[in-house]
């Protein structure tokens, strides 16, 4: 029986990975599948939560009763995520958000040209939508949870994203080609603010999401 303890509260979980065009058929992207930001929307409902998803490029059918938006680059989903931000009680940023975009967009496709080498491709930034939902706190109390993929120093290299993200909670799991992305499984460690660690065993990405929202909940009361 699941504890109906986010009822009355508006939770926003951001999802999958952005997809950052060159041209009409090109993109960077990245081997998000979106289940773990699913999972933490089907567990956040299950347990009373008002849920809006923002769902980057996932091919999940959406869950029931939440409110999903649909976003393709990291600039639409900072403007979806801030705009459902406003009024939450606590903001999940599961997706992983390309760093950087194409600095130009190419509107036809690119074509390639006979004896030239290849144009390199010129990036600049994208927003850092966590650092900035965790520094403009939308109301105070609001809870702010990242995650973190790292291949090396996870825990030393987690320390020092959740303080420079400013964010309450840092979900810090390993990833490498075969891990994580994509996976049914996972297995992390969630950083606070406050010092405290939280390691979660290699289990379903459900059971990572009720140990997120667990820690969500204690600290909303
Ligand atoms: O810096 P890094 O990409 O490792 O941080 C991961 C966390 O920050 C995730 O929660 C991701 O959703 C969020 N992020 C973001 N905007 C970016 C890059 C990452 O919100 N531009």
């Amino acid at each position: 029986v699941t504890e109906p303890d986010l009822a009355g509260r508006h939770v926003v979980v951001s999802a999958g990975g952005t997809r950052e065009p060159l041209d009409p058929v090109r993109f960077l992207g990245n081997r998000s599948s979106g289940k773990q930001g699913y999972a933490l929307a089907r567990t956040a409902a299950a347990r009373g939560a008002r849920v809006t998803l923002i769902a980057a490029n996932t091919a999940l059918p959406d869950p029931a009763g939440v409110d999903v938006v649909r976003v393709g680059t990291a600039v639409e989903l900072r403007e979806a995520v801030l705009r459902a931000a406003a009024g939450a009680d606590a903001v999940v940023m599961a997706a992983a958000v390309a760093d950087f975009r194409p600095a130009v967009y190419a509107a036809g496709k690119i074509k390639k040209k006979d004896d030239q080498d290849p144009e390199p491709i010129a990036l600049v930034r994208n927003p850092d939508i966590l650092a900035e939902v965790a520094a403009g706190r939308a109301r105070p109390g609001q809870v702010v949870v990242g995650f973190a993929a790292e291949t090396d120093d996870v825990l030393a290299n987690g320390r020092a994203k959740l303080k420079r993200k400013g964010c309450d909670l840092l979900v810090v799991n390993e990833v490498g080609e075969r891990k994580t992305f994509g996976a049914e499984e996972n297995e992390a460690v969630v950083l606070g603010a406050d010092g405290s660690e939280t390691p979660v065993p290699h289990g379903p990405k459900e059971a990572l999401a009720e140990t997120v929202w667990d820690l969500v909940a204690d600290r909303l009361r």
